[in-house]
């Protein structure tokens, strides 16, 4: 495919749910992951070459084509080229998530990010990027009720979970879950927070679930983004799809998003030396979180 679709070569490989499908070459890798890239924003890894396949051979399966080329011009031209793009995105992205994933991070939330903000604010609003099936925003929100009824201070809370996958967050809205995501979140928020719907499902109460509200966002476009005034943004396993370079600038996008002294809380190792003239690094063991300079 280098230069035009047309000239895609492709090899036969079998496919694991049986007949031939193509394998992909490392000149075909790269063109698709260009292409990708420029459409999406996704970044694909050279070492995830058999991930990209994958995911493209999925796809060429629903959609009845027999190779890349076909495929690739599929996607280029016709009525279905939207949402065979969101189809093609929801393939190449992972929605793995738990309840309470990252307990440096949280730990840091309940024991800076929320006292600082509620001795300032008469309430709290929250970013969660790539919330993905929405146990990230559905913790924060435990998490921050809580903290809520433990101060005793009245304040308002509300948080958001944005994703470029629809399929992520239709489930994230339903806030249903296997009774095996249960481990992660103790007793305490148990007894609370959540409510057995069947032998094996949980949901999240309604009286937390008011709280969340879900909505489309790709981080391509988040300089597009209606966002303002948000006191906490949480962004991990999220920029993993980056390039280093570009992980960089798309942070520098959240910085006039938040309040002055407003925290922005990311994965360990997911942005490498970042520095920015109105944030400050969190010192905070086992974590990555930065704060807005108070003007
Ligand atoms: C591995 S999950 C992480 C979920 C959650 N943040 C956590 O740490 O448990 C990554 C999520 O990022 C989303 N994602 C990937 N690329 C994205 C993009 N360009 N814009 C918005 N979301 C994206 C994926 O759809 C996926 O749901």
């Amino acid at each position: 495919m280098t230069g035009t679709a047309g000239q895609i070569n492709f090899r036969m490989g079998r496919h694991p749910k049986g007949g031939c499908l193509p394998d992909i070459d490392d000149g075909e890798f790269a063109d698709w992951a260009r292409l990708l890239e420029q459409k999406t924003g996704l970044f694909i890894a050279p070492e995830r070459k058999s991930f990209l396949a994958t995911g493209l051979r999925t796809r060429m399966r629903e959609t009845g084509c027999k190779n890349y080329r076909e495929y690739y011009l599929k996607l280029s031209r016709g009525a279905i080229q939207a949402r065979e793009w969101s189809l093609l995105v929801d393939c190449l992205t992972v929605h793995e998530s738990c309840f309470f994933r990252h307990s440096s991070s949280i730990n840091l939330v309940e024991e800076v990010v929320l006292p600082e903000t509620v001795d300032r604010n008469e309430g709290i609003s929250v970013w969660s990027i790539g919330c993905a099936t929405g146990e990230e925003p559905y913790s924060l929100a435990m998490l921050i009720d809580a903290y809520r009824l433990k101060c005793g201070k009245k304040f308002f809370f509300g948080i958001t979970g944005t994703d470029v996958s629809l399929p992520a967050l239709r489930h994230a809205r339903k806030g249903i879950y296997l009774n095996r995501r249960l481990s992660k979140i103790n007793a305490e928020f148990q007894a609370k927070y959540i409510r057995s719907v069947s032998d094996n499902r949980f949901e999240v109460v309604n009286t937390l679930r008011e709280r969340v509200c879900f909505a489309q966002l790709n981080l391509r476009d988040i300089e597009k983004s209606p966002f303002g005034g948000v006191d906490l943004i949480y962004c991990q396993n999220v920029l993993i799809y980056y390039h280093r370079e570009r992980r960089a600038s798309l942070v520098e996008c959240l910085v006039p998003i938040l309040r002055p002294g407003g925290f922005l809380v990311l994965g360990p190792g997911e942005l490498l030396n970042w520095q920015h003239p109105k944030m400050k690094k969190v010192p905070y063991a086992d974590t990555l979180a930065y704060r807005r300079i108070q003007e």
